[in-house]
């Protein structure tokens, strides 16, 4: 038998993960030690690999069939356009993709103002502005503390994950419109799906047997 590779965004969501993993009696021991700086793990018995990449590759490993399967946000799914199958909403991870901005800008929105918006997700923002609101924009891509652009002028708005709301309030910005809802998603190599089905297939079920039983159902 050979290894199934699953590719973990790292942080947040790598642990809500191998929670529910463990839940349907896929563990990894090694991946537990908080100190370990290695990035890939095996589990023999069950014949698994687990790496942990950053979020924005992961979609990349699994198109290319350097990981089987991949757990990350669907920001990211969304964003990177991959060639990849999703297959699975995990339901945690839940957040909403907004435009944010200090209240005065909800004008500059509502007339359709040239404006900038300052991002992480050029595509999906783009997508937005262009093919749903019809609206012309200057997209700038930064790579993180997307709050900072309004406040030090560097864009209007930004377009960002709000997840609490605490950075928006500690920062004096809010919503001001919502794109999508988001949440953890499991998505499959193309070729995987086929050659390794049977064992893919079992692994959805059961999470979603799982996932079922916590929401009630
Ligand atoms: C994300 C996001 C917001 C924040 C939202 O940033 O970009 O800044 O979390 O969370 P909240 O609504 O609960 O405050 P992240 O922590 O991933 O870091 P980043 O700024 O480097 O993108």
């Amino acid at each position: 038998m050979r290894y199934l590779t699953f590719a973990l965004g790292k942080g947040r969501l790598a642990n809500r993960t191998l929670e529910t993993f463990e839940k349907i009696g896929i563990t990894c021991q090694e991946m537990k030690d908080k100190d370990t700086r290695k990035l890939i793990f095996v589990n023999e018995e069950l014949k698994l690999k687990f790496f942990l990449a950053k979020g924005p590759d992961v979609p990349t490993y699994v198109e290319y069939g350097a990981a089987d399967i991949g757990i990350v946000g669907e920001d990211t799914i969304l964003e990177e356009a991959r060639n990849i199958y999703e297959v699975l909403d995990l339901g945690f991870g839940k957040c909403k993709m907004c435009v944010c901005g200090p209240k005065d800008a909800e004008e500059l929105l509502k007339h359709h103002e040239l404006i900038r918006v300052a991002t992480k997700y050029p595509r999906i923002a783009k997508d937005y502005f262009y093919n749903k609101k019809h609206q012309t924009v200057e997209i700038i891509k930064l790579n993180g503390s997307i709050e900072l652009a309004p406040i030090v002028g560097l864009s209007e708005v930004i377009v960002d994950i709000v997840e609490t709301g605490t950075t928006l309030r500690e920062n004096g910005l809010s919503v001001l419109e919502e794109v999508c809802p988001l949440s953890a998603r499991m998505v499959v190599n193309q070729v995987s799906m086929k050659m390794e089905n049977e064992r893919i297939t079992k692994i959805i079920r059961d999470l979603k047997e799982v996932l079922a039983k916590e929401n009630g159902k």
